[in-house]
């Protein structure tokens, strides 16, 4: 008989819901149950993951003065961003295959995603196919992440599947023309272990077996302004460019007609030794002025810190790595109890701090905490 070597990833499979006293905890369980590369791959962060640290720790650097005597009885937490109506001012962030995480792959997400009622972001390195993500979205508003090709005809074709899929919005992730010094994954030998289907057409292979480093290195360094220009002239849509840390490229992107400021660090996951992104936020808020919509992310654990985020100029913020723990722990239904479990924190913070709307969390001033 033929040996046939394969490269098996058992991915966990369990659809069930989850208890959640903290999303940090959830780290830990996952991690129980995720292989091992695909384990350090999610929740690993750069060089000495310095800055993946700061992005929870920065949030301690300002508080929340509560305020009492307020009226707190209904805290309401609707809001809306770019023309979507959502029940909470958070939505899902763009994370590459997630079927490290669970055999369902990005479709269990989107399922959790949707039946809690806020946005999904697609990543243009979804393990899974439009068709199987809507699967799991059935009609769900989605935005999509879009990793550039050197061709731009390429792109051109891309955005029109994304389009055409239904996507409202174009993430250009702008942080990521390289891989940051990801030394897990370097130990690890890591590779993923299925294709990435959307953007194979400008990959040598189907992205099985190749590592973020080769991935990286096929798609565009030359990213600039006038990539946000043909974006937005190309597609038509809002064009979101993700990975501002500078007030000054705020100003850029916006000057090149994004519609949106994703403010965002990746998660610690490119440069190491950047400031916790929270950190950042104040002053892109400032320069941003409220011309266009700010959406954060990298280090989202808790209620507190969406609050905290809210209150310092952000319009939504985006859960990464926590729904990917839930989606690993129990599948859609997991990923809509991370949701939920924001949803409710949330709520007891803006009661606690004497708010009860998105409105009153962006008129609170934050105090700096010595
Ligand atoms: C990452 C990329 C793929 O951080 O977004 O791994």
């Amino acid at each position: 008989m033929q040996n046939v070597v394969e490269n098996k990833y058992n991915a966990p499979t369990e659809v069930r819901d989850i208890d959640i006293v903290n999303t940090l905890e959830l780290e830990q369980l996952a991690k129980e149950i995720v292989p091992h590369g695909g384990y350090d791959y999610i929740s690993g962060g750069s060089g000495d993951e310095y800055t993946l640290k700061q992005n929870i720790k920065s949030f301690n650097h300002k508080g929340i003065l509560p305020r009492v005597l307020a009226d707190v009885e209904h805290p309401d937490t609707a809001t809306s961003i770019l023309g979507h109506d959502i029940k909470a001012p958070f939505i899902m962030a763009p994370i590459a295959a997630h079927g490290l995480a669970h055999e369902t792959k990005e479709a269990g997400t989107a399922r959790g995603v949707a039946e809690f009622g806020t946005i999904m972001s697609i990543s243009a390195y979804s393990g899974a196919k439009f068709e199987e993500i809507e699967k799991g979205l059935n009609g769900s508003p989605r935005w999509f992440q879009l990793y550039m090709s050197k061709d731009d005809e390429l792109n051109k074709k891309i955005v029109d599947e994304a389009k055409q899929d239904g996507a409202t919005a174009i993430i250009l992730t702008a942080d990521s023309t390289i891989s940051g010094n990801r030394e897990k994954d370097m130990r690890n030998k890591f590779v993923y272990p299925f294709g990435m289907p959307i953007v194979s057409r400008y990959l040598t292979g189907s992205g099985a077996n190749m590592s973020l480093n080769n991935i990286y290195a096929q798609s565009k360094q030359k990213i600039s302004p006038r990539d946000v220009k043909f974006l937005a002239d190309y597609s038509g849509l809002p064009i979101i460019v993700k990975g501002i840390q500078a007030p000054e490229d705020a100003l850029l992107a916006m000057g090149a007609g994004a519609s949106g400021v994703w403010v965002s660090n990746h998660g610690g996951r490119q440069l190491d030794g950047a400031p916790g992104s929270f950190d950042t936020l104040e002053a892109i808020s400032k320069a941003v002025a409220g011309r266009v919509p700010i959406i954060f992310d990298s280090g989202i654990r808790r209620g507190e810190h969406i609050f905290k985020a809210l209150a310092s100029g952000a319009d939504v913020v985006a859960i990464g790595r926590p729904a990917l723990y839930g989606l690993a722990l129990g599948g859609w239904k997991g990923v809509k109890n991370v949701f939920d479990y924001f949803h409710t924190d949330l709520k007891r913070v803006m009661q606690l701090a004497g708010t009860q709307t998105v409105e009153d969390i962006k008129n609170t001033t934050l105090v700096d905490n010595k």
